[in-house]
């Protein structure tokens, strides 16, 4: 294990208990795991930051602790799991394999889904009331994986278990800038539902940029929001799926959970939660807007008002959806 205390500047941040914030990264070594512990480093929020993997976690620690931040660094190995959760309020969770061309993420489901739900006890048993963010695909059914794990052994909080869709909400914004006159703080979209293909919806119609994009250009675009993740996987060909774009988005979602925990008001993004949005139909997991606070979920934001293509998209998401829920549940009974 490494261990290097950067104690001198770590009193910068001492002053206010609150903040200190323990963020572990599962899955350090990988793809994601190793730019996301960059930007994680990179955030003055985070005053430890706790990395393991199976493989090569000390080595990004070590890496990742001479950057000139407050925040301490400590890589653990494979069989150091506990000592890796002990004491960690955020646990994010980018371990399993990735998608190669031809393959959909629910290909990933038989080897992630063992990965992700014995994780996710390692974290039930060390840091019950930790806040889990689950990168893993397939997230529609990781998350439910990681609930029912969390389930079993009694200490399941709906509040602190978050799936992370930040990428899709990061590509629409960016793709709806690159057709519009503006740039991507203007072009802000809702991205619902979950995340893959057609479970993932994007709200366009609620964004002033959004709405005026019709015919071809609109099926274009939600065609691309959808399967960005497949244009990345083609384009690696066979090295992986994304890894940098999406490090900057658990980045960004974790900074966001880090603030609400800080007591910050407003603090509003879409994610994969449980929700009572459409429980009525089967899909007690669902991504809206969701405004996070001290004990993570604060109030989960009805979807609005929604277009008649939008209402078409949804209503294709949902039984998707619904399937890939009861998978992961069905996985963990
Ligand atoms: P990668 O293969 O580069 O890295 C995965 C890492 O997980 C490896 O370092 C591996 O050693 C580690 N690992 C495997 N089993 C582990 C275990 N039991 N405990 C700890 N670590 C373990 O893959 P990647 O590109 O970083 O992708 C990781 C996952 O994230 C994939 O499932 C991928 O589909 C998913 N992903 C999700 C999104 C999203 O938007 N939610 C975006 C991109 C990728
Ligand atoms: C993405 O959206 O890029 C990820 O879910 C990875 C993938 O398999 O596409």
């Amino acid at each position: 294990m490494l261990r290097t205390a950067l104690t001198s500047q770590s009193r910068l941040f001492s002053s206010s208990a609150a903040r200190l914030t323990k963020v572990a990264v599962l899955g350090a070594g990988g793809g994601i795991g190793q730019p996301l512990s960059l930007l994680l480093k990179s955030d003055p929020l985070v005053t430890s930051l706790s990395l393991y993997d199976i493989r090569g976690a000390p080595g990004v620690a070590a890496d990742v602790s001479h950057v000139d931040t407050a925040s301490e660094v400590n890589g653990y190995a494979a069989d150091q799991l506990d000592q890796a959760l002990e004491g960690a309020k955020v646990v994010v969770i980018p371990a399993g394999v990735p998608r190669k061309p031809g393959m959909t993420r629910d290909d990933l489901f038989n080897t992630n889904a063992s990965i992700v739900r014995d994780l996710a006890a390692a974290v039930a048993r060390v840091a019950p009331t930790a806040l889990i963010c689950v990168i893993s695909n397939p997230v529609n059914s990781t998350v439910p994986i990681v609930a029912a794990t969390l389930e079993k052994a009694d200490v399941f909080d709906p509040k602190r278990l978050f799936g992370v869709t930040t990428l899709d909400v990061v590509r629409a914004a960016r793709f709806l800038s690159g057709i519009s006159d503006a740039p991507p703080s203007e072009t802000v979209v809702t991205v619902i539902g979950g995340h893959s293909g057609a479970t993932i919806v994007p709200l366009l119609s609620q964004t002033a940029h959004g709405k005026v994009v019709t015919g071809e250009a609109y099926e274009k675009i939600v065609q691309r929001i959808q399967f960005g993740g497949d244009e990345v996987v083609k384009a690696k060909d066979g090295a992986g799926s994304a890894t940098l774009s999406m490090a900057y988005a658990g980045a960004k979602f974790t900074n966001a959970l880090l603030r609400g925990l800080n007591g910050e008001k407003g603090v509003i993004t879409p994610t994969f939660v449980k929700s009572p949005l459409y429980e009525d139909q089967g899909v007690d997991f669902f991504s809206s807007n969701v405004e996070l606070g001290p004990n993570g979920v604060e109030k989960i934001h009805p979807i609005g008002p929604i277009s008649a293509e939008e209402q078409a998209l949804l209503e294709a998401c949902l039984p998707e959806l619904k399937k890939n829920i009861e998978k992961g549940k069905a996985f963990v009974a």
